[in-house]
């Protein structure tokens, strides 16, 4: 692979929620995606990554404990409603979580390099030719999820990766030219 598939795959990467929900994802593709995202950098090899997939009656019952624990924290009916189905937008649902660290910085440092294992995995999602989106967890709710992903209860959900195959071309986004300075 050459320089310039590289950054065409970097550039046409997009977020998009067009997914096929009854067209299913191999175990094996989800496990080359899984790998490449414990390829990135990780400081002092702490290995931070903790991912849960889910797929099938899981999206739902996960739907189900988020709700539950959204409905107990007050929050939006409507938010709350929505919750207990939006995983069956995709049929496979990511949950990523960064470990603790044995200090402040080395918890930041662990999430920056969860943070880099997305990206590689969006990556390889765009080569594979499908098609992904990286939500946000509710607020107040890594509690529910760490527990219903069997993780520990120190880790922080990242993200939630949506993955599956495109029902249509994406839209393709024009960037804004970085911020960089070029110093002498
Ligand atoms: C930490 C993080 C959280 C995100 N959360 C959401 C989200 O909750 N909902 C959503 O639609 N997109 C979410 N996104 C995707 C962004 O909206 C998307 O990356 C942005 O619009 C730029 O589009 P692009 O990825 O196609 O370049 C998130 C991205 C990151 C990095």
């Amino acid at each position: 692979m050459s320089a310039d598939d590289i950054e065409r795959i970097i550039h046409s990467r997009i977020s998009a929620m067009t997914i096929d929900k009854d067209k299913s994802v191999s175990r094996d593709i989800v496990e080359r995606i899984i790998l490449a995202a414990q390829a990135a950098p990780n400081h002092r090899k702490t290995r931070p990554l903790r991912i849960a997939v889910l797929e099938s009656d899981a999206r739902f019952r996960f739907g189900e404990a988020v709700a539950h624990t959204m409905q107990a924290n007050g929050d939006d009916q409507i938010k709350v409603d929505k919750t207990r189905t939006k995983y069956g937008r995709a049929p496979v649902v990511m949950v990523v979580a960064s470990a603790e660290g044995a200090s402040e910085l080395e918890t930041e440092e662990n999430r920056y390099a969860v943070a880099a294992g997305v990206q590689n995995m969006l990556l390889l999602i765009e080569a594979l030719g499908m098609t992904a989106l990286w939500s946000t967890p509710a607020k107040r709710t890594n509690h529910t999820m760490v527990e219903f992903c069997k993780f520990d209860d120190t880790d922080h959900v990242m993200g939630i990766i949506y993955l599956g195959w495109g029902t249509r071309e994406a839209v393709r986004k024009e960037r804004p030219a970085p911020i960089a300075h070029w110093i002498d």
